[in-house]
């Protein structure tokens, strides 16, 4: 049996799989996000303990096995927060999260400190306020007698891993989140680190996603039910263990993940570099190989908007189901998608969503359409990038997340990316990649890719119909609405600011 621990924002999973990879049991305990003032996103890395302990035994339970009957364990969770401890590995404050906004002029500090080229070039990716780096500064300059403490860097579940292992150790996917790393060598970078005045024996050391850092020891073992010496493999962040999921470990099969956000995963054999850092670029979870990543903020989060705010009373189901009489491109109805800002291809907080085009043939259903349309042009873009970007040919699309059960949905994002989507068994998502990485630790399977090959089934595939020429006449349209209307987003914020 193989566990997958997965410290979400929303909620702490235990997942438990057999060596097949068919899923045994799931428990999830809520998790509470705090915003003690605008723009901030914490979480008291406590609770994360608490919820965990308690999933892990619900697990076990459900199960009907005891801790003794797991080979390994696998961690994922969210990116790019940050966790201080001090010598004792006491935590000193609230983990910040990966959605906080505070850290603006720390990002324009470190590309001042370092030269945003040669932060791209060892990094791979420019500094935006959600990653972990900006978070080290801001704290040193906000919260100083705190910082003087500070003896240990961790990411949230390498604050879980420390509290079952009492080592400290940090997975290289989720450490290339940080900004902090070397992309190419895999491990913290010296000129980084030095560029930022930040201590390189507050960070630990680094492991690939399959390889074991430590083993659980007796305390844990009591609270959780687990059993001591149960080794825990290093895992990945969210989206690499995501990625691992579905099946995403090979240059030509990408992943969507159509959640609130939407995101684009691309595995790279190298560490290849979007030049001006539009996407992300880190480690995968899959030893020697790394991955691009786009981020739209707003996928099928701009469904759910649009359906809360104008069509309440109807479901997301009767509400697609109102479009089939729609011909593609919405009768020249355009829909931007950027209700909260955007992140890839566009990193501007102050971009805003719009519907271009309208005329009064236009109905709701248009509407609809244009959202599922402007959502599945927003993929493209990150698609557009990465190919440019060095990637070769994309042959399919592993989609999952709450938009990839439309089947209309698929239906247009695979006809506007010209490519094959495929849909998969298993929805428990980086529980799951974690859960075959920790059985790739345990010598369940050879590789990683093995571990896909034998677990990942194919549940549905959509392939592109001949509307594709269409919409590559309609896409041009919708890349030129942005930079058109930039400067207005801009000057209508400071309006209303
Ligand atoms: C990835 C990212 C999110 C978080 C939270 O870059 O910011 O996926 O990991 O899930």
């Amino acid at each position: 049996m193989l566990l997958g621990i997965d410290i979400s924002t929303t909620g702490a999973k235990a997942l438990l799989i057999d060596e097949k990879g068919k899923v045994v049991s799931s428990s999830t305990t809520p998790l509470k996000l705090s915003t003690p003032r605008p723009l901030w996103s914490e979480q008291n890395p406590h609770e994360w303990w608490e919820g965990i302990v308690r999933s892990i035994r619900q697990a076990l339970q459900q199960a009907g096995v005891t801790g003794s009957e797991i080979s390994a364990i696998g961690m994922t969770g969210q990116m790019h927060g940050l966790v201080l401890l001090d010598e004792h590995g006491e935590v000193l404050r609230p983990a910040i999260l990966w959605n906080d906004q505070r850290t603006g002029s720390q990002c324009d500090e470190i590309r001042a400190r370092l030269g945003k080229e040669r932060l791209i070039q060892v990094t791979g990716n420019d500094a935006l306020t959600g990653f972990t780096a900006p978070k080290i500064l801001w704290v040193q300059q906000n919260e100083p007698e705190i910082f003087a403490k500070v003896r240990h860097i961790l990411l949230p579940k390498d604050y879980i891993r420390y509290k079952l292992t009492a080592e400290y150790s940090v997975d290289k996917a989720g450490g290339s989140g940080t900004i902090l790393f070397d992309l190419k060598e895999r491990t913290w970078s010296g000129e980084v680190l030095a560029g930022l005045d930040i201590p390189a024996e507050w960070l630990p050391p680094t492991y690939e996603g399959p390889e074991i850092t430590s083993n659980v020891n007796v305390s844990a073992a009591a609270e959780t039910g687990l059993a001591e010496g149960t080794p825990v493999v290093g895992g990945g962040g969210d989206q690499a263990a995501q990625a691992v999921g579905v099946g995403a470990v090979h240059p030509g099969i990408v992943a969507l993940t159509l959640g609130t956000s939407g995101v684009v995963f691309a595995t790279t054999e190298s560490a290849l570099v979007e030049p001006e850092g539009r996407l992300h670029a880190f480690c995968h979870a899959v030893p020697g190989r790394w991955h691009f990543m786009g981020v739209m903020l707003s996928a099928a989060g701009s469904l759910q908007w649009y359906r809360d705010t104008l069509a309440p009373e109807v479901s997301f189901d009767e509400l697609i189901d109102e479009t089939r009489d729609i011909q593609p491109g919405s009768e020249g109805l355009i829909f931007l998608p950027y209700l909260t800002g955007e992140r890839t291809p566009h990193p501007d907080p102050l971009a805003r969503a719009a519907w271009v085009g309208l005329t009064v043939r236009h109905t709701r259903a248009h509407m609809t359409r244009a959202v599922l349309e402007g959502v599945a042009f927003g993929v493209k873009d990150s698609f557009t990038l990465i190919q440019k970007a060095g990637l070769g040919s994309i042959d399919q699309v592993r989609i999952s997340g709450g938009g990839a059960k439309s089947v209309l949905w698929r239906q247009i994002i695979a006809d506007v990316l010209g490519v094959e989507l495929v849909t998969v068994k298993t929805t428990e998502g980086a529980a799951y990649g974690a859960a075959l990485l920790a059985g790739v630790g345990a010598g369940s399977f050879n590789s990683v890719q093995e571990a896909c090959e034998a677990a990942i089934q194919i549940t549905g595939r959509t392939t592109p119909s001949d509307v594709t020429q269409l919409y590559q006449q309609f896409y041009p349209r919708y890349r030129a609405l942005y930079p058109a209307l930039a400067s207005e987003f801009k000057a209508l914020a400071e309006l209303v600011d």
